[in-house]
């Protein structure tokens, strides 16, 4: 039986999601959601501001600022926030606890397409790949030379995971059969059933940063982990390792890593997130031969974002029949 409009509840939507979750919504006949009807720009603040009024329910993506400014324009229906995303750096937690908004994310679907992505990163990074396209296109390929383009390779090599959950142990298992070496990792205390999947050893931030050969960071980004890989870090790597990012950008400070990749303090760099984001194209990095960068992209494969924004849509659902949800943040 499909109820009336006014028994609904009142969904905003701020970016055009893959369908299948706007489908989900739809068939639900619970809600009636309005949508920003746009992937290629994020809604503009003051309009999300003014479309929030009065909601029972928000799902949004990584690029909107959900704090207290918000929820107060959202004011006292609104008790879900689903995040189509596994990160939730761009959510005041403390201000929907405060509220009592329940917070539904979607971590595990994604973690197999932000390994493989980040694996993708590290070799393009580490056997210079975007820098070897370059040449053989715009005629530097000169003869076959003995040390030209040369890179470091995974075999042999001690990996450090700065962060373990999820990610970091699915990183490892696609590394192992590269023969690696030896997995190694930091966090803010150790996870040994994580650790005992990958046969990594629990070690300091120092020692982790001395023996990494490459150094994944992995974690969430909290007011702990900003800008955590500093000139600190970077100055006691070794000058053949490879920094990579498929975090969130503010995880490094990126004027440090600047000059730790210009000075050759370390051999490369591959980020799939920074510091704004859009990155701007004059930004320095931009200029650096070792560093590769990508526009966010490692969750990004079809069945990856169908399956986040199924959950994501699933969440909210759930949230407002005040059931618990199939991946809900606990406050
Ligand atoms: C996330 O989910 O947090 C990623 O950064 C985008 O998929």
């Amino acid at each position: 039986v499909q109820r009336n409009m006014s028994s609904m509840s009142k969904v905003y939507v701020t970016r055009q999601i893959p369908p299948v979750g706007l489908k989900i919504l739809q068939e639900s006949r619970q809600v009636q959601y309005e949508l920003w009807d746009s992937d290629d720009v994020p809604v503009p603040r003051k309009e999300l501001l003014q479309k929030v009024n009065g909601v029972d329910a928000l799902l949004c993506v990584l690029t909107e600022k959900i704090d207290a400014e918000l929820l107060d324009a959202a004011g006292p229906n609104l008790k879900v926030v689903s995040t189509m995303s596994v990160g939730f750096d761009h959510l005041s937690l403390e201000e929907l606890k405060k509220r009592g908004i329940r917070v539904g994310y979607t971590p595990e679907v994604l973690t197999d397409a932000v390994a493989e992505l980040t694996v993708a990163l590290l070799l393009a990074t580490s056997r210079r790949l975007i820098e070897a396209t370059h040449e053989a296109k715009t005629g530097g390929w000169g003869t076959w030379r003995t040390l030209w383009l040369c890179g470091h390779e995974l075999a042999n090599s001690t990996v450090g995971i700065f962060g373990l959950g999820r990610i970091g142990v699915a990183i490892a298992e696609r590394l192992a059969p590269f023969k690696v070496k030896k997995f190694i990792y930091t966090d803010v205390e150790p996870r040994p059933e994580l650790a005992s999947l990958i046969n990594a050893e629990y070690v300091s931030m120092d020692e982790l940063a001395k023996r990494s050969d490459f150094l994944a960071a992995c974690c969430a980004l909290t007011p702990e982990t900003k800008e955590i890989c500093n000139k600190d870090l970077f100055s006691k790597m070794k000058k053949t390792s490879i920094f990579i990012n498929t975090s969130r950008g503010g995880v490094v400070h990126q004027e440090d890593l600047y000059d730790a990749l210009s000075t050759g303090q370390i051999a490369g760099a591959g980020l799939d997130v920074t510091v704004p984001e859009p990155l701007p194209t004059d930004h320095p990095l931009f200029t650096l031969k070792n560093c590769v960068i990508l526009p966010h992209i490692a969750s990004a494969s079809y069945s990856t974002r169908n399956e986040m924004s199924a959950l994501a849509a699933n969440n909210l659902l759930l949230g407002l029949r005040a059931k618990p949800m199939i991946k809900e943040l606990k406050l």
